[in-house]
């Protein structure tokens, strides 16, 4: 049987092993998915091959760990310096970042959307802002402080701290910050989510099974909204489809919903 795993820290929590077994299930594929605690970043390629894993995910605070020890970092990892995704190839590590395309896939439903406003600047954020550059969606950073706008900067992405805002209009508002994962706090000032709303038609929350302030007050003031339910599943089917070496249809990807809520 396969071996597959995700490293975290902690992992306790971890919703991917049901989502990914019942992939597995679902295709017939001799594979399992298990939970891996791993302390030391700086071990997860030698922890990888040891255990003979041929694929895994990495979730926090490990993915630049992950990164920096693959043998070969493929696609858009290469400039968001992250990756969440490892493959075993033949004895070396590949890694990839699925964060990126599954966010893009997770907002397929909201139809055309030309810019948008990211609150946040984290790992998270710096996946979701390269995601929406490499398709030509205008797009403008929003954080709360200023040390981590080098990097969009250096990517020639417009962005700003909560200091120095020039607000315009936007089509989508995505929160990639943590306000609202274990709090009731707006990801910035509401005067300035009111003024975005004005011109929005969606809004985004990469947090997960909750209505967050920020989603709240989105739907309101008349927004489509999504939490970032979506954006964990098809992270998680883009991996699958790393592991298993195919393509999956509908069928797979809803016995995956299904695992990742628990049905
Ligand atoms: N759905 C999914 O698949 C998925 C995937 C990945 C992450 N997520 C979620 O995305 C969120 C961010 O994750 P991450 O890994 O990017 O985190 P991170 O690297 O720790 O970054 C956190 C960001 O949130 C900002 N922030 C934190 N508390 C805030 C507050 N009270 N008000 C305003 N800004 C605040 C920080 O601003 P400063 O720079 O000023 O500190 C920083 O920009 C988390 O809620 C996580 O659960 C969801």
């Amino acid at each position: 049987m396969e071996k597959f795993v995700i490293f975290g820290n902690p992992v306790a929590h971890s919703k991917s092993p049901q989502m990914q077994n019942a992939g597995f299930e679902n295709l017939n594929y001799n594979g399992n998915y298990d939970k891996h605690h791993l302390e030391d970043g700086s071990t997860i390629k030698q922890t990888f091959l040891e255990n003979s894993y041929e694929g895994a995910n990495i979730t926090v605070p490990h993915k630049e760990h992950a990164f920096a020890n693959a043998d070969e970092v493929r696609g858009l990892a290469q400039k968001i310096h992250a990756v969440n995704t490892y493959i075993n190839e033949n004895g070396k590590v590949i890694a990839y970042n699925t964060d990126a395309p599954g966010f893009l896939k997770a907002i397929e439903s909201f139809g055309k959307v030309k810019s948008v406003l990211l609150l946040g600047a984290g790992g998270t954020a710096k996946a979701i802002a390269l995601a929406l550059q490499e398709s030509n969606i205008d797009v403008t950073v929003l954080n709360r402080s200023e040390g981590k706008l080098d990097f969009f900067k250096n990517e020639g992405i417009t962005s700003y701290s909560w200091d120095n805002f020039e607000a315009k209009e936007y089509d989508l508002v995505v929160n990639s910050t943590s306000a609202g994962l274990k709090d009731e706090y707006l990801p910035c000032d509401k005067a300035i989510l009111e003024e975005a709303f004005k011109s929005a038609k969606y809004a985004f929350d990469c947090v997960y099974g909750k209505v967050t302030p920020f989603l709240a007050l989105a739907q309101e003031k008349g927004l489509e909204i999504k939490d970032g339910e979506d954006m964990l599943l098809f992270q998680g089917v883009l991996a699958f489809e790393y592991f298993t070496k195919q393509k999956v249809g509908d069928d797979v990807v809803e016995a995956m919903r299904k695992g990742l809520k628990g049905e």
